[in-house]
Formats: structure tokens, sequence, C-alpha cells
């Protein structure tokens, strides 16, 4: 497999040659990019000599010996992962902000392969609250950044900002490349956002679903190979690139939605926030103010419930619990009574996770086990999710019980 590294000026550029050689230990075929920065204290010389290829030191070749003049996005495409290590503050910056001012961040706008970051500076920078929003958002945009270390710095410091131990790296590069594809062959029936019912024609009982949480599982699934049927109600997202998407704004109309995809599908995960309830009469004029009003509610369908009466043997079915109270103990009952495979559940009563949030932090619930799955941005925490499901099924209960999902769960 090929890996680029991109190399950014930093006092650990030295240790990104150490970095090549572990690289290349796990059979990997490693493609050098510099930056001017990065050219100021190693010398292109030591990386060429290492890699067996020219270093790209320039945007600019012009389709010269130094390179095809679209090399960018020759590479781009070639590419199985980018690697930026050390990663500097003003590299992060200009990711962050969608800069293409040289090779390095031209190549990082125009890859659709998976980024590893692991950032290197000192303790002020990289505690900084630009730098902290700007990996955030780099998060955000897919990426996985690696923390520094905490330890004595090369400006004579101490803390936080050491580039992460070389094998940390190498591990979470094998670890990002493993999961390319890992979900080739499934097709991922999801649900995401809150339903809305109508009460009148302008009004309706909706929820403070944003859908960010779907979406995120979505991208990740369509990214890891996934055919995706996004069956989704409103949001205020854009539609993940790469998937179905089925829009619908009622619970009923989203029951229909997914009994009528279901065969299709191989794992079914319901993200959205359906509606427990809906209006029993829906007034057919806007209703005005005139004293006290009384709405009588009905149930809605247990759309989870239908789903895993009707699922084909061997289809994985997940679902999405937003608890305020004694959430463990809710989640697990709720997993029993509607038989699904797991539970992602979210304790909604924590500040700044959740719903309408762009981080969230939730408990893999299967009948035996309860993973913890820390604080983390939606999207890495889609990925998550995605890998603890993968690892639901075993190859037995694959071979044995369905010709769907043959991808998942086969050791890769
Ligand atoms: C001696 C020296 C050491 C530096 N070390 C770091 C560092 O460890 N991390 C960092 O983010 N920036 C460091 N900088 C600043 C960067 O080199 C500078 O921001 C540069 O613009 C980075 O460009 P690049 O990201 O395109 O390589 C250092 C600068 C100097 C002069």
């Amino acid at each position: 497999m090929k890996i680029t590294l991109g190399v950014t000026g930093g006092i650990a550029a030295y240790k990104a040659a150490e970095l090549l050689r572990a690289l290349q230990a796990k059979a990997l075929d490693v493609q050098v990019v510099m930056t001017e920065g990065a050219q100021r204290f190693v010398q292109p010389l030591t990386f060429a000599a290492l890699s067996g290829h020219r270093v790209i030191t320039s945007l600019w070749n012009e389709g010269t010996a130094d390179g095809p003049a679209m090399e960018h996005i020759e590479l781009a495409q070639r590419t199985d992962a980018l690697l930026v290590a050390p990663a500097s503050a003003d590299t992060l910056a200009r990711f962050a902000a969608g800069r293409a001012d040289d090779f390095l961040s031209t190549l990082y706008l125009a890859t659709a392969a998976p980024v590893v970051l692991a950032p290197a500076m000192n303790v002020r920078m990289w505690e900084h609250a630009a730098t902290q929003s700007n990996v955030a958002l780099l998060e955000e945009h897919g990426a996985t950044a690696i923390a520094p270390e905490a330890g004595a710095l090369a400006c004579g410091m101490y803390g936080s900002g050491r580039l992460a131990d070389t094998q940390v790296v190498v591990e979470t590069v094998l670890s990002v490349l493993d999961r390319r594809e890992d979900l080739a062959g499934e097709t991922v029936l999801l649900s995401a956002g809150g339903t809305r019912e109508a009460v009148d024609p302008v009004r309706f009982l909706g929820n403070r679903s944003s859908g960010k949480m779907g979406y995120a599982l979505a991208e990740a699934a369509s990214r890891r190979g996934a055919r995706v049927i996004l069956v989704s109600a409103p949001t205020a997202l854009r539609a993940p690139g790469g998937c179905e998407m089925v829009p619908v704004t009622t619970a009923g109309e989203m029951r229909a939605a997914l009994l009528d995809h279901l065969p299709q599908a191989s794992v079914v995960i319901m993200a959205a926030a359906v509606s427990d309830y809906r209006p029993r009469l829906v007034a057919e004029q806007k209703l005005r103010r005139a004293g006290p009003l009384t709405l009588e509610l009905e149930p809605t369908e247990d759309i989870l419930s239908e789903l895993v009466r009707h699922r084909a043997p061997g289809m994985l079915v997940v679902g999405f619990a937003a608890e305020t109270e004694d959430a463990l103990a809710s989640g697990r009952a709720k997993l029993l009574r509607k038989g699904a495979d797991a539970i992602v559940l979210n304790d909604v009563s924590r500040e700044g996770v959740g719903f309408d949030s762009d981080r969230n932090a939730a408990t893999f619930l299967t009948p035996t086990t309860a993973t913890e799955l820390p604080e983390m941005s939606k999207r890495v925490l889609a990925d998550r999710i995605l890998t603890e499901v993968r690892q639901l099924r075993r190859p037995q209960t694959m071979l044995s019980e369905s010709g769907a999902g043959a991808g998942l769960g086969q050791g890769r």
C-alpha cells in the first residue's frame, strides 16, 4: 500500500526519518512531501535516500523532470492515506482554512484518502485556542488527529507538544488503512434526523435532534465502502456524498420508508429521533389563539421493534436510545425489549454532548457488553460505532445465515 508522508516545518521534522523507516517496516511504500518550512530543518535528500522516491517539495513543477504538472491531483488519487508528521501549527491552520498554497495543503484538499495528523509544537502553541479549534475542525472534516505527548520540549518548556511516539503513529496509520473499505459489500440502512408530526398546516410536534450523528454515520459508512440508504427526517444538513437519500417527515413516513428498503439491507442503524406520539387529529386550518387548548395524542408505531421482527437472518439491527435518567438501566431495558443486536446509548442529560452538538459520548450496549465511547466529535464517534457494529458479526454467522453482509467481520 502507498502512503504519503507530509513533513512540515517543526523541530521534530528529523523524527520523520525514523517514522518513515517504521512505516516501511510495515510494508508501506512511502512518498514524502516536504513543505518549505520542513526543508529548513531537514534536507530532502535524507527522505529521498530512505524512501527510494524523489521527494516532492513544490507545487510548481510545470511538468518538468521534477514531476508532472498536476502531481498534486495524481498523488491525491494514488495515495491510500495521507500522514502529516510532524504537523506544524501553521499547516494545521492552513488545512483548517481550506488553503491550497503549497503542495501539501493542495494535496490535503484534493485527496479522498484518510488523513492522519500528528501535531508537534511548543506547549503554548498546542494549547492555544486557535490550534485546538483547528484540530477539532479537521477532525470534524474526517481527519484522525494523534494528540502530542507530554514531556520536555525542544524549546526548553515542559508540557504537551512532543510528536507522538513512532509506534503510536504507525499503529494509527495501520488502523486507518484497515478501516478503508471494511464495509464493502454491506448495505447500511440508516435513519437520521427528528420526525415532525403536524398539529395544523403550519405547526408540528418535533424534537431537538439535529441529524448530525446519523449523517456522520452515513458519511463514515459510505467512506468505508458500504452502500448507504439514508432515510432522513428534516435536518439543516447537506446530504452526505455517496448516499441514497430518502427524505421523510413523519414517523409514519419513516416507518414506511424503512420497511420498504429493509429487504436490501444487511445492517440497519436507527439513529433518528422518532416521535413517540402524534396528534390524533390534525387541524385543517391554522389554529388561532383562543383560550387553553388540549391536544389529544396517540402513540406512533414502534419502528425499531418492527424492523427487528421483519429482519432477514444475519441482518444486524442497531438502535439509539437518548436517555435522561438512569441511562444504563433504561438503555439495557430498551435493548432487551426491542430485541435489537445493540443500542447506542446517549445520556442526553450531560452538558455539551448529544442533541444539536458536534460532540457526543455514548455507551455501545449489546446483551452482554457495555463499551464506553468517551466524548469525541460525532464524526470520530461514527467510526467507532461502525467498528463496534462490524465486530458484532461473527464469520460463521455470516457464512451460514445470510448472503447479505458479506463484507462485515471478515477479520480484515
Ligand atoms: C527553530 C524553529 C522551530 C520551530 N518549531 C516548530 C514546531 O515544533 N512546531 C510548529 O508548529 N512550528 C514550529 N516553528 C514554526 C514553523 O516553522 C512556522 O510556523 C512555519 O511557517 C511552518 O510552515 P509549514 O507548516 O508550512 O512547514 C518553528 C520555527 C523555528 C524557527
